[in-house]
């Protein structure tokens, strides 16, 4: 069962899968990603994606590198092959090998496409959600346009590495204006002690999470009061629940904030609703968006 990766217009061994290393990716992070789950053999929420994937192209000024079309064939046929039931799509497109150098390359080079898919178990891991996981809050050392999902990713690396060294499983960034953004690969929601779901509105600041649209509209189909505000350290360590959500995690419930037990240190009644809301949304085929 070898696993085989797409890089070009390729279907290559994963193995012996390669870019040059004058790839603009490798040298100056030039390039954009996404990363898809498959559920059950489909992935999730596909269009919206595909949606965010070209918005991070425009907004970065790169070209599709394949037609739309293209792009879904290839996703569909490396989740077949790869035996990928329960796992992740991850699509990167750089601005192509060119000579070292700040300025766009010449027209005539294409785009870089690489294409993976890979079995993860922990998905949805049910242990991990009773579990809860503990956070940590960093300052934010990104740059201006979070909202682009660009393959620069060193301060997301750093602030993560700390936060495992210390222990924790994501580190929630802080902005300058003392509100928290987002974790360094997911998004950060309270729940007030009034039962308001609480995430920050779609910003420069903040990555478009796609898990977390379909968990805002999961709890408005609910009846729970959403209010897309920013929130503080503070108003997060007096919240009745916290959570984070993201493509590769789902709903997790976060149990400690630098230390200290979020309310008793269980995951919340709320978080425990939208995560089987979400996981029932997904076996109703109405997350694959086809
Ligand atoms: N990261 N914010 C940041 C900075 C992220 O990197 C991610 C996802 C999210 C959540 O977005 P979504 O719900 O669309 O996954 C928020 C992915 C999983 C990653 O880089 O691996």
């Amino acid at each position: 069962m070898s696993r085989i990766a797409y890089v070009n217009g390729q279907y290559v061994p994963f193995a012996s899968a390669r870019v040059h290393i004058e790839d603009r990716g490798y040298q100056l992070a030039d390039g954009v990603y996404e990363v898809i789950a498959v559920w059950d053999g489909r992935p999730i929420d596909l269009l919206p994606h595909l949606r965010r994937l070209g918005r991070s192209l425009a907004e970065s000024r790169l070209e599709w590198p394949v037609g739309e079309r293209t792009l879904r064939t290839v996703l569909l046929l490396l989740v077949e092959r790869n035996y990928v039931r329960n796992g992740m799509i991850y699509i990167q497109i750089s601005r192509g090998i060119y000579k070292r150098n700040f300025l766009f390359p010449p027209k005539e080079v294409r785009s870089t496409l690489v294409v993976t898919a890979h079995s993860h178990s922990r998905l949805a891991s049910a242990a991990l959600f009773e579990q809860g996981v503990s956070v940590i809050t960093l300052n934010d050392l990104r740059w201006q346009r979070c909202d682009i999902k660009s393959i620069s990713l060193l301060p997301n690396v750093l602030s993560r590495q700390v936060a495992s060294e210390r222990g924790a499983f994501e580190a929630w960034l802080l902005g300058s204006d003392g509100t928290i953004t987002e974790g360094t690969s997911s998004t950060a929601w309270i729940v007030t002690n009034s039962g308001h779901v609480i995430t920050r509105p779609l910003s420069p600041a903040i990555l478009g999470g796609i898990t977390r649209e379909r968990v805002l509209c999961l709890a408005k189909l609910l009846g729970l009061i959403v209010l897309e505000r920013p929130f503080t350290l503070e108003d997060a360590q007096h919240a009745a629940e916290a959570f984070l959500t993201s493509t590769t995690t789902f709903i997790l419930p976060v149990v400690t904030l630098n230390g200290r037990q979020i309310k008793n240190g269980i995951p919340g009644a709320v978080t425990r609703l939208l995560r089987t809301a979400y996981l029932s949304s997904l076996t109703s085929g109405a997350a694959m968006g086809w």
